[in-house]
């Protein structure tokens, strides 16, 4: 049904902002994406369709962002296109930060999510994460309420 790729920015960015668009309240625009792509330590890979026939094959499906730290790493944004949703593209995406964190021996995936955001809350269950701690910082797009982050131990998939 498609692949997941690193993303040449060039090439994928009005697709991604086309995703982000559809998948937040408040979407980031292009300089804030080339801001947080600047760093270094983060990177991007896009999920791109080929076989599905409801689907235009080369049609960038979705994306996710993350920060690589010393032991863990942090999804800064994932979305999916809605008329992808359900099938999978998601979980790909983090099967693929998670393969990321075991090659390079860092035991922690962790994201934020708003008490507010349920879909995300269920999808990130669903891809094994649990909640770990109440954050000081509000999830972008939330101005009330409180986040949460919600944090994959890598090692209990390796055992
Ligand atoms: C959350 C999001 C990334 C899920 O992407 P997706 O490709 O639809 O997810 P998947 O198809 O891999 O879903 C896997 C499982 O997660 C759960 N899930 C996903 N979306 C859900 C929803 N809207 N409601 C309830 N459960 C959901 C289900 O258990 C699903 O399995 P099922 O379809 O067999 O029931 C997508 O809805 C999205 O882009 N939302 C807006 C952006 C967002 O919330 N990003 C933050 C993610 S941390």
């Amino acid at each position: 049904m498609g692949t997941v790729r690193w993303s040449a920015l060039d090439i994928d960015i009005s697709s991604i902002l086309d995703i982000e668009k559809q998948s937040y309240r408040n979407p980031w625009d292009i300089d804030t994406y080339k801001i947080i792509l600047s760093n270094s330590s983060v990177l991007c890979a896009v999920h791109e369709q080929d076989s599905d026939p409801k689907i235009l094959p080369g049609l960038i499906s979705g994306f996710v962002v993350y920060r690589v730290h010393s032991a863990s790493v942090y999804i800064v944004s994932l979305g999916v296109l809605k008329d992808c949703r359900r099938l999978g593209v998601g979980t790909k995406l983090i099967n693929h930060v998670k393969l990321i964190a075991n090659h390079d021996h860092m035991p922690m995936i962790n994201t934020l999510v708003s008490e507010y955001a349920t879909e995300s809350q269920l999808f990130l269950k669903s891809c094994g994460f649990n909640y770990t701690k109440r954050a000081d910082t509000q999830m972008r797009c939330y101005k009330n309420g409180s986040s949460y982050y919600m944090t994959h131990d890598t090692d209990s998939e390796c055992s």
